[in-house]
């Protein structure tokens, strides 16, 4: 009897210079390029398992079993893995997350990167950085960041077929190591996917146009303010991109909107911490979660501060740390 396994451990990633905007929805292509920071302690777990005497692609999520959308691009993942590397078996993939599942945490990211991973190395395919990027891609758009540690720059490319879309690393983790704290909100899983929201956006915001085209200069400011290592200069790119970002899913028809009556309340409570000499910046993605990177020296404490602030459930911690790799 024929198995073949291997296990990867995958970072989620948070964007500083979003993405929110579909070129091509079959490949996820995306209209921009956008830049991340790959956050160490919250992680996906995922191993995969060839395996002949399967007759279908199987999907175990935090231990329940997963149909519809979710297996079936993780069964377009696994079908590129097959295809490049000859292996003919179905698989078993079992994935755990450590931090909220589908709340605008960046659990798909996480999980199509580890999925790449650990699909790559249990069919044998010595594939590439790029090419484990443009793979993970396949699953999620921002899963092509969580392959590489430190800052990532996920490049748009030209090519059709996708083959030059991929992440690249914009400095290394020990360049600069923020201090990430997700305050979550609410626990609840998020009401509209990122893909519908993407196209949502696109066919029916007026700002749509103005988004795309305010991403190139964003992605400049923000390489040249972390190569520098200037923290109030990416402090003004990040919060413009999540900002204009939501603008245009607000003002897309019927508006979509992400937050929840807390997500404003503790941004305006963050200011006052601002006005008061605390150095941050905040970050939104497709959830009501307020993210708040720190400078590498703040004081630790900070950490009990947010956690007090009005609406705040709890906080995860991270700091910014290595790619996608596999584990034994
Ligand atoms: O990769 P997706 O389809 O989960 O979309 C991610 C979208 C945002 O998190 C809002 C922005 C980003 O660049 O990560």
């Amino acid at each position: 009897m024929s198995k073949r396994s291997a296990r990867a451990i995958a970072p989620s990633n948070i964007a500083l210079v979003k993405y929110w905007g579909k070129r091509d929805t079959k490949l996820n292509l995306p209209a921009a390029g956008s830049l991340s920071a790959t956050l160490s302690s919250m992680y996906s777990e995922t191993e995969v398992t060839f395996d002949e005497t399967l007759s279908a692609d199987q999907l175990i999520i935090n231990g329940e079993a997963v149909s519809g959308a979710g297996l079936s691009k993780a069964v377009g993942l696994l079908n590129d893995v097959r295809r490049q590397s000859g292996e003919k078996h179905f698989a078993r993939v079992e994935s755990t997350n450590n931090f909220p599942t589908a709340a605008g945490l960046a659990s798909s990211a996480s999980g199509y990167a580890a999925l790449a991973v650990a699909a790559a190395a249990a069919a044998g395919w010595r594939a590439s950085t790029a090419q484990l990027s443009a793979l993970a891609r396949l699953g999620s758009g921002s899963a092509c960041r969580s392959l590489i540690g430190g800052f990532a720059e996920w490049q748009t490319g030209s090519a059709s077929d996708g083959s030059d879309s991929y992440a690249i690393q914009v400095a290394p983790a020990e360049h600069w190591p923020l201090k990430m704290y997700a305050l979550v909100v609410t626990e609840g899983p998020k009401a509209t996917s990122s893909t519908h929201g993407m196209m949502h956006t696109a066919a029916s915001s007026p700002y749509y146009t103005a988004w795309i085209d305010s991403v190139a200069r964003d992605l400049n400011d923000a390489r040249a303010a972390i190569a520098s290592r200037d923290f109030s200069a990416l402090s003004e790119v990040a919060e413009r991109s999540c900002l204009a970002m939501h603008a245009a899913m607000i003002s897309a028809r019927p508006s979509l909107v992400y937050w929840r009556p807390q997500t404003l309340a503790v941004i305006e409570q963050l200011k006052r911490l601002r006005a008061a000499g605390l150095s941050f910046f905040f970050t939104i993605d497709a959830g009501p979660h307020v993210k708040v990177f720190v400078p590498p020296e703040t004081d630790p404490m900070v950490e009990g501060k947010l956690a007090e602030l009005d609406g705040v459930r709890r906080v995860i911690s991270a700091v910014v740390g290595p790619g996608a790799r596999v584990v034994d």
